[in-house]
């Protein structure tokens, strides 16, 4: 098959570090060209990462006929403006979470996205294609916790560089668009359906005015999701999903897993703990593909760009509960709103086969009293 030809957006870190090399090695994917607001920034990235083309401007990147998709990268304030410009150049879009500054932004992508039915957009939430979240999804599907009831998620790091986008408010900063969005896209995604009200406490930096911790909760009806998220907390990252009859533990990296070693997917049950290993992967190889191919098929993206509006929903609703201390209902009608959004949910989950390959499997048991103890010592079988 065919590799799509991607032209990056700035010299972000992320890109640099983390997809660029990545959709080097992808399959359907390579990286042709990128472009800097300074023409030797581009050019020096350019010859690190042996990227054939480069170009002084953005503007530049999307006039060049040698680019089939843009991976937009940029600073939040500036997701939707240039994925618009992108798409009206002709270029197919993975634009990088979140989807912009508030829903109604999102909405103008969504909108920009119908009028170029033929270009395919995506946001770039690269945990959702690691086999270690498609695995522990299979296993809230298919019931092996019973029904799901809460999720919880802790997600920090400690950042006060004045100099990092992170804490500039016009560049949209702060911990809930960096890494808050994380824990909301994954509690809709696995309770797979939107909260009917939030509850959210904002702490903001006095300094950078950008908001250095949040915790919310999110009422799904049937289960609760509850986060907290930092920017100005030791680094941490920890998801657990709690169901009836059982619990799904992602302890090491649920969001930026190494891409080196096996990830491991904790199944607890009674006093049963099926420890699963999953492959050695790179998610970011993974999200590039699974994009490329959607564009070679013409098929839907795995990840409706509906699906970004309505996290950006729950975002805004958060934020407003965290001025007026009550709780908030999540949504707006604009276009891919969530009235709009639930009839896109059905090709969402087909997209996610139900089956992840484990590549080794192995079980402990806890003993009565340690159960009764609450001791996480357990004994091998
Ligand atoms: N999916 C993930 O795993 C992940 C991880 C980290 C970040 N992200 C997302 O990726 C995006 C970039 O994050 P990052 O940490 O890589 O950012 P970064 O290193 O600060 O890069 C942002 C780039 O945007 C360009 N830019 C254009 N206008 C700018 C302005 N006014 N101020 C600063 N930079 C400007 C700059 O490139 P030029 O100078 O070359 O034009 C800069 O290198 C954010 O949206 C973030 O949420 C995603």
């Amino acid at each position: 098959m065919k590799k799509i030809r991607f032209g990056v957006l700035s010299t972000a870190r992320i890109g640099v570090r983390k997809v660029i090399p990545a959709m080097q090695n992808g399959e359907h994917t390579e990286v042709v060209a990128i472009a800097s607001r300074s023409a030797n920034k581009a050019r020096e990235v350019a010859h690190y990462l042996g990227i054939p083309r480069w170009h002084g401007s953005y503007e530049a990147l999307l006039a060049d006929p040698h680019v089939d998709a843009v991976y937009n990268p940029l600073p939040n304030d500036q997701h939707v403006h240039w994925s618009i410009r992108a798409l009206e150049a002709g270029k197919h879009v993975l634009c990088e979470k979140p989807i912009g500054l508030s829903a109604a932004q999102g909405g103008d992508l969504v909108a920009a996205a119908r009028r170029h039915p033929r270009l395919k957009v995506m946001e770039a939430l690269m945990y959702r294609h690691h086999p270690q979240w498609r695995k522990a999804k299979e296993l809230v599907e298919t019931g092996q916790i019973g029904e799901l009831r809460a999720i919880q998620v802790f997600f920090s790091f400690y950042n006060d560089d004045p100099g990092n986008i992170r804490n500039s408010s016009s560049k949209g900063g702060g911990a809930l668009m960096d890494i808050g969005c994380y824990a909301s896209s994954l509690s809709r995604w696995l309770f797979n359906s939107e909260p009917r009200r939030v509850f959210g406490l904002v702490v903001n930096d006095p300094h950078f005015g950008v908001d250095r911790l949040v915790s919310a909760i999110l009422d799904f009806g049937v289960g609760h999701a509850t986060f907290t998220c930092s920017m100005q907390i030791a680094h941490f990252q920890r998801a657990h999903l709690a169901g009836v009859e059982g619990h799904v533990e992602l302890s090491e990296g649920p969001f930026n897993p190494p891409n080196d070693h096996p990830c491991v997917v904790r199944l607890r049950r009674g006093s049963e703990v099926q420890r699963l290993e999953l492959e050695v992967c790179d998610q970011y190889r993974i999200q590039g593909d699974r994009f490329a191919e959607a564009i070679l098929r013409d098929a839907p993206v795995p990840i409706p760009l509906e699906d970004a509006v309505g996290n950006m929903e729950v975002l805004d609703a958060i934020v407003a509960s965290g001025r007026n201390g009550g709780w908030v209902r999540p949504g707006a009608a604009h276009p891919g709103s969530a009235r709009e959004r639930r009839t896109n949910r059905q090709s969402s989950r087909n997209d996610f086969p139900l089956y992840t390959h484990v590549r080794h499997c192995d079980y402990t048991y806890s003993t009565r009293k340690e159960l009764e103890n609450g001791s996480t010592n357990t004994t091998s079988y």
